[in-house]
């Protein structure tokens, strides 16, 4: 996700613009501009901070009462100075900045293209400048405000925009479809931003501008419309929390931020890539690259640390749906092992950050070896992501906090959705399966939320009662093994308590000797084909008096008897039940480490990208 700022009134519109950009950095920081009239539209932009931009800024010297600025996460086109934003038309008459995803910018470049239009990026934003500018030069008695609704009419996607045209020098217009967009209104002067964090030191009245609408902005009045040009009277709010919160959305931590993000951070993911109607994926990233991928001897998946699990659940999806076999490396043991790879082979890198030292190793000596290497990664740009043949992003947009969350469910649909891809294209699901899985996946963003809202009251309070213990177990099989090792790592990392992961039926080989009354065993039981056998393990643990606390399927009323606490779930495809089980497991570490005193988004001795070997 990007930042947007804007700003017109009697104060210099820069120093707002540029205070705002800050605030709005932890929503992303690959590159920063601002558009501003002063005797026409003067834009300043570039890769790099938003210190960057200030500093190139005050070299300018530009004055301005009215400007519009962006804070770019990259979605399309990597992060350099031609893709920053703003905008412009080939004119240069009309900026735009925008926080969102144009899933049919290919289709309206082509047609613009086509009309002689010529583009400077290969960013989707562009196109809405550009076709502002057609639609406005083109189309006989129709004014700039009547172009901007008409463009937005052939736009499918999410937007929020920020507009200005050096013809109407006095106003910005701005327009919210799925990316939040805000209108703080002061005395003679008027704020747009992405959330409340760039207004709330100006004024605490504001309009929260809804799906569907748009603004005209002028330093003293403001205009709020339907794309139908319907007039709207929205209700002026007051903001009532302060700067420090609103930076995390009113959450005390990013973590917990980043965890109740998952129904958008999963939708967006799939956004444009599966369709529920007519049973397909598109993963345009590996489009190129699909036929080796069918034929690939096997799948080499490297990874470390959190994209590690992502990387072994990705194991069992592709070989249950795609029947492709897989081998799982911890990148840094497959970088040292004169590793057995080459030309047939595929190398998958999975990395959040894109810039883990150990996986970009990895991929390199598989590169030297003639592997094919395809990535999935977090950050558009990074030196993962431009070093592989081919991959694709997870688009869950920035994640702050160091303990991974969004991101782990992300990379696993991404897994999700290639292995079905593969499956499907190999002819080893048919139509029918594809639509099955496909219908089921869209419902995942709405379960996720299910579970955010209904267990956390109950895990807050479990996490009391185990807050000092000094060690956990989890227990999982199947596609809940990694989910086993997930929970593990999160707790450890950020409450510090020593916690494993354990393929459930590998207790009695070892284990199982740790299980007294002082041991919390975590049992993720949500996979009907292996839940018998997880009774069994359950019963094992209660033979010898371990806390038992399941992670369950709503209807599992003998999981529910053997366990002292036990979160209920919805039900799911097996295959799908990791993008589930975890939820609770990130809950249940979080609110541990709260009761313990912990820096939950900053925990001892570690760092969001581990960038050295
Ligand atoms: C997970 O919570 C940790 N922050 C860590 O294990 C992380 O997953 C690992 O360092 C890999 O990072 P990457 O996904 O950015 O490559």
């Amino acid at each position: 996700m990007c930042g947007i700022v804007g700003y017109v009134g009697d104060r210099e519109a820069t120093e707002i613009l540029v205070k705002g950009l800050k605030r709005l950095e932890y929503r992303g920081y690959d590159s920063a501009g601002v558009a501003l009239i002063n005797h026409g539209l003067v834009v300043q932009k570039g890769k790099g901070k938003v210190i960057a931009l200030e500093k190139a800024l005050k070299a300018d010297g530009v004055k301005s009462n009215i400007g519009i600025g962006h804070t770019r996460w990259a979605t399309h086109g990597e992060p350099n100075d031609v893709n920053s934003h703003p905008h412009l038309s080939e004119s240069g008459k009309i900026a735009v900045v925008h926080n969102g995803i144009i899933e049919n910018y290919n289709t309206l470049k082509k047609q613009l293209i086509e009309r002689g239009r010529t583009f400077q990026s290969q960013t989707d934003t562009e196109i809405v400048a550009q076709l502002l500018e057609e639609i406005y030069t083109t189309s006989k008695g129709v004014n700039f405000e009547q172009a901007i609704r008409l463009a937005l009419k052939q736009i499918v996607g999410t937007y929020g925009l920020a507009i200005m045209n050096e013809e109407t020098p006095d106003r910005i217009f701005i327009a919210r479809k799925g990316s939040p967009l805000l209108l703080g209104i002061g005395e003679d002067e008027m704020f747009i931003a992405s959330d409340a964090s760039p207004i709330v030191e100006y004024t605490n009245k504001v309009i929260y501008l809804d799906d569907g609408e748009m603004a005209i902005v002028t330093r003293d009045s403001y205009k709020v419309k339907t794309i139908d040009d319907y007039p709207l009277t929205k209700e002026v709010h007051e903001l009532a929390i302060s700067l420090d919160a609103i930076e995390k959305a009113g959450y005390p931590h990013f973590m917990l931020k980043e965890i109740f993000e998952q129904p958008r951070s999963i939708a967006d993911c799939m956004r444009g890539r599966i369709n529920p109607d007519t049973g397909k994926i598109v993963l345009g990233g590996i489009e190129d690259v699909i036929d080796e991928l069918i034929h690939a001897k096997r799948i080499v998946i490297a990874a470390c640390g959190t994209s590690w699990h992502s990387a072994l659940v990705g194991e069992y999806l592709f070989e249950q749906l795609a029947k492709t076999p897989v081998e799982v490396e911890y990148a840094s043991e497959f970088r040292y092992r004169d590793p057995l790879i080459g030309k047939g082979d595929v190398l998958l890198v999975i990395s959040q950050s894109g810039e883990t030292a150990d996986t970009l190793a990895a991929l390199r000596e598989a590169k030297a070896r003639g592997a094919m290497v395809l990535g999935i990664c977090n950050v558009v740009g990074s030196t993962i992501s431009r070093e592989t043949d081919a991959g694709v992003f997870t688009h869950a947009g920035p994640e702050i906090g160091v303990a991974s969350t969004k991101a782990f469910t992300a990379q696993v649909v991404v897994l999700i959705m290639m292995a079905l891809e593969l499956g499907q294209r190999k002819g080893i699901l048919s139509q029918s399966e594809m639509n099955k899985y496909i219908k089921e996946l869209s419902k995942i963003p709405s379960k996720v939320e299910y579970i955010l809202e209904h267990t956390d009251e109950a895990i807050q309070k479990m996490a009391s009662l185990f807050t000092y213990a000094p060690n956990f177990l989890y227990l999982g099989r199947s596609y809940n093994f990694p989910v086993a090792l997930e929970g593990a790592l999160k707790l450890k990392e950020i409450s510090y308590i020593h916690a494993e992961g354990y393929p459930a039926a590998e207790m009695k080989h070892g284990p199982i000797a740790l299980i007294d009354e002082m041991m919390p065993v975590v049992v993720i039981a949500a996979t009907d084909h292996t839940n018998d056998k997880m009774i069994s393990n359950i019963e094992e643990v209660k033979a010898r008096k371990g806390r038992i606390i399941s992670i369950m399927n709503d209807d599992n009323p003998e999981v529910e008897q053997l366990s002292e606490f036990h979160i209920s779930i919805p039900t799911t495809a097996d295959c799908f039940s990791p993008l589930l089980t975890v939820i609770p497991l990130q809950l249940l570490s979080y609110y541990i480490a709260v009761n313990r005193g912990c820096h939950v988004d900053q925990p001892r001795n570690l760092a969001k990208s581990v960038t050295v070997e």
